[in-house]
């Protein structure tokens, strides 16, 4: 039988890499054989593990590329339930047909990352496994401004560079609701 394709999308601080976190748990309580991947790029809390901003975290293969995943995959010959991938919005595009791949193979797959940029602009991996998926969970924040369970995006506070690739937490993004995110970028 075909893998699932789960992806869950939302803005910094929704609760993405925690639901991730969820479905380690109950796969492992399930005694199923698991992989957890994340990108290189993502140093911010560890190089080794997934980590939630709360500090909860499982541990992670760090990969520069998406054919890593493939290898990582091959290597276990079969015998793997689920692929969790973390932080999707940093792969490269290739990622779209080897989780395809993973699926045909009979394996789950759930990958979390950022449908936007700061700039309100879709992530085309994100927005491309979004496509394919059996399920997308679009998960909200509490908005940093005016305190509303609605926050649907990031905004970046500070405005040191340009691209929309810029590793950080709390010191560059707050998540907020798309009114609050209109008064602080008003050429929107
Ligand atoms: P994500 O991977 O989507 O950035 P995490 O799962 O790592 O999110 O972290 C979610 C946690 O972030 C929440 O459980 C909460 O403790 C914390 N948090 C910090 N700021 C906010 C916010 N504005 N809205 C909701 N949760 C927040
Ligand atoms: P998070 O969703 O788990 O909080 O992690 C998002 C990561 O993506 C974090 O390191 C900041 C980074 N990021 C960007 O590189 N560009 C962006 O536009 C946004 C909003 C976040
Ligand atoms: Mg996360
Ligand atoms: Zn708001």
């Amino acid at each position: 039988m075909a893998g699932k394709l789960t992806v869950v999308v939302g803005p910094m601080y929704s609760g993405k890499t925690s639901t991730l976190l969820s479905m380690v748990e109950i796969y492992t309580l399930g005694r199923k054989n698991i992989k957890v991947f994340k990108p290189l790029i993502d140093n911010r809390y560890s190089t080794d593990h997934v980590v939630s901003h709360t500090g909860q975290k499982v541990l992670a293969v760090n990969v520069k590329s998406s054919a890593e995943v493939t290898r990582a995959v091959e290597a276990e010959s079969g015998r793997l339930d689920a692929v969790f991938i973390d932080e999707v919005n940093f792969f490269d595009p290739q990622l779209l047909e080897v989780v395809q791949q993973i699926i045909f193979d009979g394996i789950d797959v759930f990958c979390v990352g950022l449908d936007m940029s700061y700039k309100h602009r879709p992530f085309a991996i994100t927005a491309s496994l979004m496509a394919i998926a059996d399920e997308v969970v679009k998960k909200k924040a509490v908005c940093h401004v005016c305190g509303e369970y609605n926050a649907t995006v990031t905004h970046r506070t500070s405005n040191h560079i340009d691209s929309e690739i810029d590793v950080g937490g709390m010191d560059k993004y707050i998540a907020v609701c798309r009114d609050c995110y209109k008064k602080l970028n008003p050429n929107k």
